[in-house]
């Protein structure tokens, strides 16, 4: 006979948090639209990275302002999952997404009619302020350690997202531009390979499973250096 298994209402709300958030956002539509996710999955991923951040990394008694922050996430994918969920759940950050298996389009990407994203003004689907949004988001096809690409203001307190990306932190941390800096993060979800190692461990200022995250390789880890 078969077994099945009554989820309690608690189960479910932890299971379907990420989407929950995304989905009551604003502008949960217009991160539909940018046609980035090709699924839920995607979705509750990003989010949940977003959330890391939101809990974690964006407090109000740190030491600098938004504008001194950089995001760079690295191994977004062939499109830029979680670089879309920070530009529109960000303000004053500028955000880096690098991938060697960057789709082309989203280098210098354009609306469905050709129009540079930089140049939106205001249509039926993005307003002003999403399109200001996805201005802070730079898409890059390269890896980690060839980036050297910078934008906007001197990096303070760079932070690095790697959803379940398949570079390790040491090559992460080697990038030039994350060298010397005042305060550096790392959000990381691990997938197949193990991102950080022994050394590293002691900058963990938090580590959990993300249970609305459906993947089996939903442990978040959350690093700092002073
Ligand atoms: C399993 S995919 C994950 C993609 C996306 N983050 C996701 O969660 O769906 C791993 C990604 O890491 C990227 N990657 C591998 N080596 C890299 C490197 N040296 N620098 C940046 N990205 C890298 C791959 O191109 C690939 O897109």
């Amino acid at each position: 006979m078969a077994h099945t298994t009554q989820l309690s209402t608690q189960d479910l709300s932890k299971y379907f948090s990420n989407i929950n958030e995304v989905s009551r956002l604003d502008t949960f539509a217009d991160l539909v639209v940018t046609g980035v996710f090709p699924n839920i999955k995607e979705f509750c991923e990003a989010s949940g990275m977003f959330k890391a951040y939101h809990n974690y990394v964006h407090r109000p008694t740190q030491k600098y302002p938004p504008y001194a922050k950089s995001i760079y996430v690295v191994g977004d994918g062939q499109s830029p999952r979680c670089g879309v969920m920070f530009a529109f759940r960000t303000k004053d950050i500028n955000i880096y997404s690098i991938d060697p298996e960057m789709k082309d389009k989203y280098l210098n990407w354009t609306t469905d009619d050709g129009v540079p994203v930089s140049e939106w003004l205001g249509t039926p689907v993005f307003d002003y302020e999403i399109k200001c949004r996805v201005r802070r988001l730079r898409c890059y096809k390269q890896k980690i350690e060839d980036f050297g690409a910078e934008f906007g203001t001197q990096v303070l307190c760079p932070i690095i997202v790697g959803c379940h990306c398949h570079v390790n932190l040491e090559k992460m941390l080697k990038c030039h531009l994350l060298n010397g800096v005042a305060e550096t993060y790392a959000i990381l979800m691990p997938c197949c390979i193990s991102l950080i190692n022994n050394d590293q461990k002691k900058h963990i200022i938090a580590e959990y499973h993300d249970q609305g995250i459906p993947s089996a390789h939903n442990k978040v880890y959350i690093l700092r250096w002073e």
